[in-house]
């Protein structure tokens, strides 16, 4: 998740366990190839326990090709996820995210070179559709191209957040799909996660992990309390600490606290005064505050 799942907070994730696979940032395949400073700083790793994908975007397979094979020498990530589904204005009117929904033809065509190119592990994100569902299609173009799993975050790129996540359709594409299959979409609790994990392989979670980062655990059965969740907010600050720049530390923490907010009590007048905060430190002081 951009400006969400960078090393500071897959490091907490990693620390904490009980998660199959984490995605970086998504990355610019472009950026890659011209090694621009800002890409290589979001491409940073640290030596992990739970696999980390590199999630890429971009509209053309050559930077895809010459981005996978940059990972595939230069780092240590352990396979590479394809953004077929992001929705932003800057990132559809450049060909690349959603906007590939439209055209199955030109994502067998990126998907078939970086297939022939890489032995990494290669996953796709996807929608349903652009603006109307076309996701079996998609879905039959992705298999036929080799990749080994397929997350369908359950809306069209033109849905919005407030209507749900579409997860009838996880039956039907169960009934058809041979890849691995990877559901997502409004799980935020780990009683919705194994309601939906009937329908399908694998769960991503995304808001829901920001919320709270001990939901893997308590998918997988911890029980978990209000004191290891403050140590967990706690850790979250020394990492940003250690991992992001002093003058971005406190948009960090303001990304995160958009989320956090979700199923707390008395969180609004919390959230208020982190956004009103003018130091990280002080941010900081309020969002340790936060109770599960
Ligand atoms: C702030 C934000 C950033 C996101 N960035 C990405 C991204 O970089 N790549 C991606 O595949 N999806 C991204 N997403 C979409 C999420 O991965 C996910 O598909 C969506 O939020 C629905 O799942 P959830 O209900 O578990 O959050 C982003 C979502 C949010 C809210």
């Amino acid at each position: 998740m951009a400006s969400i799942t960078d090393i500071s907070f897959r490091k907490l994730l990693d620390e904490i366990g009980s998660i199959g696979l984490m995605v970086s940032e998504m990355i610019s395949a472009e950026g890659v190839n011209r090694l621009n400073k800002r890409t290589l700083d979001m491409m940073r790793s640290f030596e992990f326990n739970t696999p980390q994908f590199i999630q890429l975007f971009g509209s053309e397979p050559e930077p895809f090709v010459n981005a996978v094979k940059y990972i595939e020498e230069e780092t240590n990530f352990s396979g590479i996820d394809i953004n077929m589904g992001c929705p932003a204005n800057k990132v559809v009117k450049r060909g690349a995210g959603a906007f590939l929904l439209k055209d199955p033809e030109k994502i067998a065509s990126i998907i078939r070179e970086i297939r022939k190119n890489t032995k990494l592990p290669l996953t796709v994100k996807i929608r349903l559709g652009y603006s109307k569902v076309n996701v079996f299609e998609i879905i039959d173009v992705l298999e036929n191209e080799g990749v080994d799993a397929i997350t369908v975050h359950f809306r069209l790129k033109s849905s919005r957040y407030n209507e749900k996540a579409n997860w009838e359709y996880a039956s039907l594409i169960k009934e058809r799909i041979e890849t691995v299959f990877i559901g997502n979409g409004d799980i935020w609790s780990a009683l919705d996660a194994k309601e939906k994990l009937k329908f399908v392989d694998a769960l991503m979670i995304g808001r829901g992990a920001v919320s709270n980062p001990l939901i893997f655990a308590e998918i997988a059965g911890e029980k978990i309390d209000s004191l290891r969740f403050k140590q967990v907010l706690e850790r979250l600050l020394e990492l940003i600490e250690e991992y992001c720049n002093p003058e971005f530390r406190l948009a960090k923490l303001k990304a995160y606290t958009r989320f956090m907010v979700y199923n707390k009590i008395n969180s609004k007048k919390l959230r208020q005064s982190i956004y009103n905060s003018k130091s990280f430190k002080e941010a900081g002081n309020y969002f340790k505050s936060f109770v599960l």
